[in-house]
């Protein structure tokens, strides 16, 4: 149960209702504090107040309703008003890549700060930077509070949420970091925030600005190295014979390595880990250190050839060019559970297809919406026996519950020819053998 909120409890802006935004300024009211969410987003703010979340989290509206029922939680247009009301202002607005670079670009960050000082915060005001920034960011934003709110203070401290289980990471975290300046308030006060979470065991690790902000890029760079190292064990996999599946089931049981973020297949995408890595690498170059992340690039690498081999598994499935031929995509978020398709692995393997000739028919549970408005091209369908019909070829690309439920004797009278090739390695090869199919998985001999 949430506490009730007493007068000298921290009163709590969130800046940018996105992913993060929204998520934090939900399960922040959920702790039991006064919360303003605050975005430039007109159309967001509606239905936010109106109890709707605009994106697929699960679990995250029946929160927002409930806390947005209890009055712990408002939105708003005007960063002057959360000014006013709060007196800790949490920065979750978003740092997507430069179009003309792999840095990060920061605009909106800036705009928070600049939105923040021109709105009048005060000197007891406490401003808390979540989002991933490239490091270096929160000592410039630090003087230029010093300047222009003398008293205000920075704390940076990332955020580590997985789309999917948004609310569970936020409630329930890995670990806090505290990037705070030295012989300030910060620590104290983002302890008093997040004294329940605390209280259940959640380590706190207390560290500096820059170190901070590193943390985070650091988190995502091992993640998408991890899955890239065992997308590269399948490429030697597919040249040597070997079975990248057992292969990873084997490093898994040293607790060195561990099994988590060693399924192989078509790759990373989403809104965080490619676009990180990069900016993580231009900032690496700026710093004049470039060579210590150079295989960030590599990694990179690894990842944009997993789609080219899926396709190329596909065109070999079919036994020729893909021209006219009807295939059948399973998927089209970047990961299940989320209707994300910010550099989705499994668009990219269904436009490619569609643009060397193919008819693709697409199914997704949540993100047909936002794919069909980007990849106008693709046909989407409402389910899964629509989109394998006639189907020379099924491929999975994302793997949804439903999708590794799939009973494969009820599908084989619905395609033209039962091969499917699994891009997420979330199927059993064994059952889908025996109804009848041919199954295919990148890092995997064909048997
Ligand atoms: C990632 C991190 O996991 C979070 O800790 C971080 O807070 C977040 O980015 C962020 O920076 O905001 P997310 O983007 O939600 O979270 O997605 P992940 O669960 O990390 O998955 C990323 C991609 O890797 C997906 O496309 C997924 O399908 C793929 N993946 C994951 C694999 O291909 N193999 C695996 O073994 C695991």
């Amino acid at each position: 149960m949430p506490s009730v909120s007493r007068s000298t409890d921290p009163r709590i802006n969130v800046i940018g209702t996105g992913y993060l935004g929204a998520t934090h300024a939900v399960c922040m009211a959920e702790l039991g504090f006064d919360v303003i969410g605050v975005d430039i987003d007109a159309d967001r703010i509606r239905r936010l107040s109106g109890g709707e979340v605009p994106f697929y989290e699960p679990g995250l509206e029946a929160l927002l309703r409930k806390n947005l029922e209890a009055g712990r939680l408002t939105f708003s247009g005007s960063l002057a008003e959360a000014v006013d009301q709060a007196d800790v202002h949490f920065i979750c607005v978003g740092t997507p890549q430069r179009h003309d670079s792999g840095a990060a670009d920061l605009r909106h960050v800036d705009a928070a700060v600049s939105g923040l000082i021109a709105a009048g915060l005060g000197p007891a005001d406490l401003v808390v930077g979540k989002s991933t920034v490239p490091t270096g960011t929160a000592t410039r934003l630090a003087a230029k509070l010093a300047a222009g709110a003398p008293g205000a203070e920075l704390a940076w401290s990332p955020e580590f949420l997985r789309e999917g289980f948004a609310v569970d990471d936020t409630l329930r975290p890995d670990r806090l970091v505290f990037g705070v300046a030295p012989g300030g308030t910060a620590e104290r006060r983002l302890r008093t925030i997040y004294a329940r979470t605390i209280d259940d065991g959640t380590p706190v690790v207390v560290t500096d600005h820059t170190t901070a902000e590193l943390v985070k890029v650091a988190a995502n760079a091992f993640l998408a190295t991890k899955i890239s190292f065992i997308n590269a064990m399948a490429e030697v996999c597919e040249a040597a014979g070997g079975d990248v599946v057992e292969l990873a089931s084997a490093l898994a049981h040293d607790a060195r390595i561990g099994h988590r973020f060693l399924q192989a297949g078509i790759g990373f995408g989403g809104g965080c880990l490619p676009k990180d890595i990069r900016a993580f690498q231009a900032r690496a170059d700026e710093l004049g250190v470039g060579r210590a992340l150079a295989f960030l690039s590599e990694v990179d690498a690894v990842n944009a050839r997993a789609l080219t081999r899926a396709v190329a598994l596909a065109r070999e499935a079919l036994g020729g060019s893909p021209t006219n031929r009807v295939v059948g995509a399973l998927g089209a978020a970047f990961k299940p559970n989320s209707d994300d398709i910010r550099d989705s692995p499994a668009l990219a393997v269904a436009e490619t297809l569609r643009r060397a000739g193919a008819h693709v028919s697409v199914y997704d549970p949540a993100a047909v919406v936002n794919a069909r408005a980007c990849y106008p091209n693709l046909r989407f369908t409402d389910s899964v026996v629509s989109a394998v019909a006639g189907a020379e070829v099924v491929l999975l690309l994302t793997e949804w519950h439903e999708f590794r439920e799939l009973d494969p004797a009820v599908l084989r009278p619905h395609v033209a020819r039962p091969v499917v090739i699994d891009g997420r390695g979330a199927l059993d090869p064994g059952r889908w053998r025996a109804a009848g199919w041919t199954y295919r998985a990148l890092g995997r001999p064909q048997r």
